[in-house]
């Protein structure tokens, strides 16, 4: 008995699954999925087979030709589920499982045609990363175990069924519609991804199109016209782009993530959808993760950051190279030097957040009994963006980069550990080991000293003003990324006279870019300014990115005046939250005693 990966039942001394065939029909009446997986495995095995399962109802347990198996489902653990364990006869190339899932899956969230832009028909997306693939299929849920599937879901006729992988084919018959996708490339469990809905595309590329619904598309064609471009200096980066198609979908709002990159087809929250192009590093991010995440990719959720931290390097490098968000002509670094300041200031909070557990202030956490959700945080994204930085500069930036494209060629298709990647760097690049101490980056906690720090003009221009509010004409020049940072460097509490001349100068409470009134709305909720409480309300009733969800309610709940307002914010806003963010402001809550 072997388990390696604290977050799934798998034992590395059973058959291991090497294709999915799966079917499910998507019934929005009783939100649950009616469905069959099919699981064949890369050598016929015999003896017990332990699959991860959250809240599903196991009807059956066959053999692929049909014999019946005998199974139980153990006790769920809270955090991992309930262990499936399947009993195969001598040499078993493959099991059938027919299942339903519970209307509450963790990894799905059921929309009423209300909660849609079109107000007209319902909508279903799956979000499976770190470990809620379980809760839809039962599975070898870690990434250790790479998958291909073929998939046929059946949905009612007016809808669409959109995977993460290539499209085969749809059939309609009567009420409903087959739709039939592949997936040839083998891919970790928690990329599994579909979406349900009124869903129509525009072509951006011989590559790309953006999915959303009608009400939506030509917005966000317009936003992510740059896809293209992106993805050609992808390539010349980080070489040939793995999975044929880079597809887009526009979500919901209730979307709980900027973005998740499913293979093929990146998931988006709407709020990137600013009007100016300012935040389609978004894009790039999930982008990058095409190589670093979903062709090489973490063992499991302890060591995250080979995921984040090297997609939060390789997005800036895009952006680098493209010249800024949105093509803007930025060509001298200024605008990653920003965002490396707000991935700063971002982390510095978080470890602050985490004093008391500096063991989740490591890249390589150790995360036995934690859920990865509750993990979460800036630190595998932005500590592990600054290792990467502290490596490049002691070797150079030609050497640092050939080294990431030997890194991609070694482990494609491949996971690996934090431990197995410093072993590798040890032999591959031996001369920034000698001056990087990488124990101290990859098991040690904080942020070891002389981290490379973001340097930049217009950076300098706004610690200048310390504060003070900026001239109009100032003002004016600035993109959202320097108002974000002007905005998170006022002192909590800022003086009344101060937010309302904030506001009334420079409109924050109408911005139509979020970070930048997410940004406003927190040191207005921090500084007890009523007139923006209207506003914190709405966003809070129609956002559900917990980027923005978590610094709101905290900010209500910290301070005693509107705590009783969070938690009636939350009571009425609840069930229009994925389960995952209703789980993540719950714990926000309760810490605030809220
Ligand atoms: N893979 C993540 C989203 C994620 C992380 C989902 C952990 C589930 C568990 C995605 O690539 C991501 O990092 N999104 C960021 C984008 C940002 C760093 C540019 C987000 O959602 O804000
Ligand atoms: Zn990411």
């Amino acid at each position: 008995m072997a388990r390696l990966d604290p977050h799934s039942w798998n034992d590395t001394t059973q058959p291991e699954t090497e294709r999915l065939t799966w079917r499910a029909k998507v019934d929005f009446a009783t939100r649950t999925l009616e469905a069959e997986a099919e699981l064949t495995f890369r050598l016929p095995g015999a003896g017990s087979l332990d699959l991860d399962t959250r809240d599903l109802a196991i009807a059956s347990v066959s053999t692929s030709d049909g014999k019946p198996l005998e199974f139980m489902v153990a006790a769920p653990d809270p955090i991992l589920g309930a262990r499936l364990r399947v009993i195969l006869p001598e040499a078993t190339a493959g099991i059938r499982i027919r299942y339903r899932t519970a209307p509450g899956a963790s990894a799905l969230q059921w929309l009423t045609p209300a909660q849609t832009a079109g107000g007209e028909h319902p909508y279903l997306f799956s979000q499976c990363q770190a470990i809620h693939a379980r809760s839809v299929v039962p599975l070898q849920d870690t990434p250790r175990i790479r998958i291909r599937y073929r998939a046929e879901l059946t949905v009612p006729v007016r809808l669409r069924a959109l995977m993460a992988a290539a499209f085969v084919g749809r059939e309609e018959r009567g009420a409903v519609a087959v739709e039939r996708w592949e997936m040839p490339q083998p891919i970790p469990p928690y990329l599994f991804a579909f979406a349900v809905g009124d869903l129509v595309s525009r072509d951006l590329g011989a590559r790309s199109r953006v999915w959303a619904e009608p009400a939506v598309v030509e917005r966000a064609a317009w936003e992510f016209a740059t896809v293209d471009a992106m993805l050609h200096t992808a390539e010349e980066l980080f070489g040939p782009y793995p999975w044929e198609r880079f597809d887009l979908l526009t979500m919901p709002p209730s979307f709980p993530y900027g973005g998740m990159e499913n293979p093929r087809l990146t998931f988006l929250t709407p709020t990137l959808l600013a009007g100016d192009r300012s935040l389609v590093n978004v894009v790039a991010h999930e982008l990058a993760h095409s190589w670093t995440g979903n062709l090489v990719s973490n063992a499991s959720a302890e060591h995250f950051w080979l995921n984040e931290g090297f997609t939060v390097f390789a997005e800036r490098r895009i952006v680098e190279a493209l010249g800024g968000v949105g093509g803007g002509g930025d060509s001298d670094g200024e605008e990653v030097a920003l965002q490396a300041a707000i991935g700063r200031r971002d982390l510095d909070r978080d470890l602050e957040q985490f004093r008391d557990r500096p063991d989740l202030t490591r890249l390589r956490t150790h995360l036995e009994g934690i859920d990865p959700d509750e993990a979460f945080s800036r630190v595998p994204y932005e500590k592990g963006y600054l290792f990467l930085r502290t490596l490049e500069e002691s070797v150079g930036r030609a050497a640092f980069s050939a080294f990431l494209r030997r890194y991609i060629d070694a482990f494609r298709f491949q996971t690996l550990t934090s431990e197995e990647f410093a072993a590798w760097l040890a032999k591959e690049l031996p001369e920034a080991v000698a001056q990087v101490d990488v124990a101290a980056w990859i098991d040690g906690p904080g942020i070891p000293a002389g981290a490379p720090a973001p340097r930049s003009a217009r950076l300098d221009a706004i610690a200048r003003l310390d504060g003070r509010l900026p001239d109009d004409a100032t003002a004016r020049a600035w993109t959202p990324t320097e108002w974000q940072l002007f905005l998170e460097s006022l002192a909590r509490p800022s003086p009344q006279e101060t937010c309302r001349a904030l506001d009334q100068r420079f409109q924050l409470t109408a911005s139509g870019n979020h970070e930048v009134l997410v940004a406003w709305l927190v040191v207005a909720a921090e500084s007890g300014y009523a007139p923006a409480l209207p506003r914190i309300e709405e966003v809070l009733a129609s956002v559900g990115r917990m980027k923005y969800l978590k610094p709101l309610y905290t900010a209500l709940a910290k301070a005693p005046s509107t705590r009783d307002l969070a938690r009636r914010c939350f009571a009425r806003c609840r069930d229009g939250y994925h389960p995952i963010a209703q789980q993540v402001i719950e714990a926000v809550l309760q810490q605030h005693h809220a």
